[in-house]
């Protein structure tokens, strides 16, 4: 079959999938089989296909008709410029993200500019906070923590594929996961994207989303704030005076998690909105 084709065929089985992008995604997958960019499928219509990847991309094509997500797919996703390796078991990143990862990155210039400075990434996923800090501040000496093995692994994936050495990561139940090392009171900042859908939420939540990825990323209990009534308190002893800690926060939690932190004493809190012009961003100085 051709490449005109087959991409026609591929984008006619997506084209009723509410999120997507049905040619771009087409496009995508079959470069991704033939090894070529975007352009060369945009090109080369007349060239002919094997009957291998011809079977193939049909059949992923088909898993992507059902909902599962194009990013598990292509096992790819570009966030803060880097191409982070993904696969079922972590939260594919969002780049809503990047509002936080792009203010701690201002934070650090004009705070410390190349002091060395210790920063604390808890829930990391694919990585996609802890390792863009770290690959763009190599001053940044980086510590990351989540419950589950598969983020770990593919963050560990991620690590290597940047080549990062300021970077450790660690298994456990939040500060759970650094205890006995001896950081109480070292740290600079410490962020965390963690899960904040409240349960009843979450079956309301795109197929994409609630049938695919992973549960223990996207349950915040039952009021979706189960994991900042949590770190707050806690972070109080691992955070340095005047250290900063910054959460990324669903659009509606801003006002309660900003109470939560004034409660616990932090001083300097402030709510970022992301590119949609919502709520997307907390955080508070403690000392
Ligand atoms: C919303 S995801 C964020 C992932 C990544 N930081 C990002 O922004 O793309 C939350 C992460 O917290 C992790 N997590 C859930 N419960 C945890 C716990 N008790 N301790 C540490 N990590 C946890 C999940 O495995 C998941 O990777």
């Amino acid at each position: 079959m051709e490449i005109n084709h087959l991409l026609k065929k591929g984008v006619e089985m997506i084209k009723d999938r509410e999120y997507g992008n049905p040619v771009l995604e087409a496009a995508l997958l079959l470069g991704k089989l033939l090894n070529v960019d975007r352009t060369y499928i945009y090109t080369h219509g007349d060239t002919e296909v094997s009957q291998p990847i011809v079977d193939k991309f049909l059949e992923l094509m088909e898993k992507r008709r059902l909902g599962y997500p194009f990013q598990y797919i292509l096992k790819e996703k570009e966030f803060m410029g880097l191409e982070f390796y993904v696969d079922e078991g972590v939260l594919i990143p969002r780049s809503d993200t990047e509002t936080m990862v792009e203010y701690i990155l201002k934070y650090i210039d004009e705070k410390y500019k190349d002091e060395p400075i210790n920063f604390l990434d808890l829930g990391i996923g694919s990585g996609a906070i802890i390792l863009s800090i770290a690959y763009y501040k190599k001053n940044v000496n980086a510590y990351g923590v989540d419950f589950y093995d598969p983020p770990l692994k593919i963050a560990n994936i991620n690590k290597e594929r940047f080549k990062l050495s300021n970077v450790s990561l660690y298994k456990g139940d939040l500060f759970q996961g650094i205890e006995g090392l001896g950081l109480e009171g070292k740290f600079h900042i410490i962020a965390s994207n963690p899960p904040y859908i409240p349960n009843e939420e979450i079956k309301t939540l795109q197929t994409e989303v609630k049938d695919y990825e992973p549960m223990s990323a996207l349950d915040g209990g039952e009021d979706g704030l189960r994991f900042y009534k949590k770190i707050i308190p806690e972070s109080k002893k691992y955070l340095k005076d005047g250290g900063l800690l910054i959460f990324e926060i669903g659009y509606d939690q801003g006002k309660k998690v900003e109470d939560i932190l004034l409660k616990e004493g932090y001083k300097d809190t402030r709510i970022l909105k992301d590119l949609h012009g919502l709520d997307r961003v907390v955080m508070g100085v403690v000392g």
